[in-house]
């Protein structure tokens, strides 16, 4: 999944990551786009206060994106907030800690942690847990219906 091409390394979108949401997908590729550029901040050797800074964005835009779900899970009564709720405080407990951690060590940690906390926790809760959420159908096919009417 992580891609090294020269000095780009990331990961890349896949069409298996698109939930059929414009909102949630679209935040969702954001997500992965700063990450990237906190993963070529670090294989550039760039100052380290732009990775902070970048690593700053990315943390932060986490913690909107994660408020944006719970509040669309909460405005259609879904019975998976709380689940999302759950979810979200613990992925956002080990990007502070992983970040944390980074500062006091050498930047290949970052690298690291970074990429393997996207492989085996970001990525797999967008896949799993968002997936579940049907974003599109929320609030029922009432309220989709009326939607697709009004747009
Ligand atoms: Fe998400
Ligand atoms: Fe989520």
């Amino acid at each position: 999944m992580l891609r090294e091409r020269g000095e780009m390394t990331g990961y890349e979108w896949k069409p298996e990551y698109e939930l059929g949401d414009v909102t949630i997908d679209t935040q969702h590729r954001q997500l992965l786009e700063l990450a990237n550029l906190v993963l070529e901040a670090c294989a550039r050797g760039r100052d380290e206060r732009v990775i902070w800074k970048t690593f700053s964005a990315l943390h932060h835009y986490t913690s909107t994106h994660f408020d944006d779900e719970e509040k669309m899970l909460a405005a259609a009564g879904s019975p998976l907030l709380e689940e999302q709720r759950r979810q979200h405080v613990a992925l956002t407990a080990e990007l502070k800690q992983l970040w944390t951690a980074s500062r006091l060590n050498l930047l290949q940690d970052v690298m690291e942690s970074l990429s393997s906390w996207l492989a085996s926790r970001l990525i797999p809760h967008m896949m799993q847990a968002d997936r579940e959420a049907r974003w599109g159908h929320l609030g029922g096919e009432a309220e989709a219906g009326k939607d697709r009417t009004a747009a």
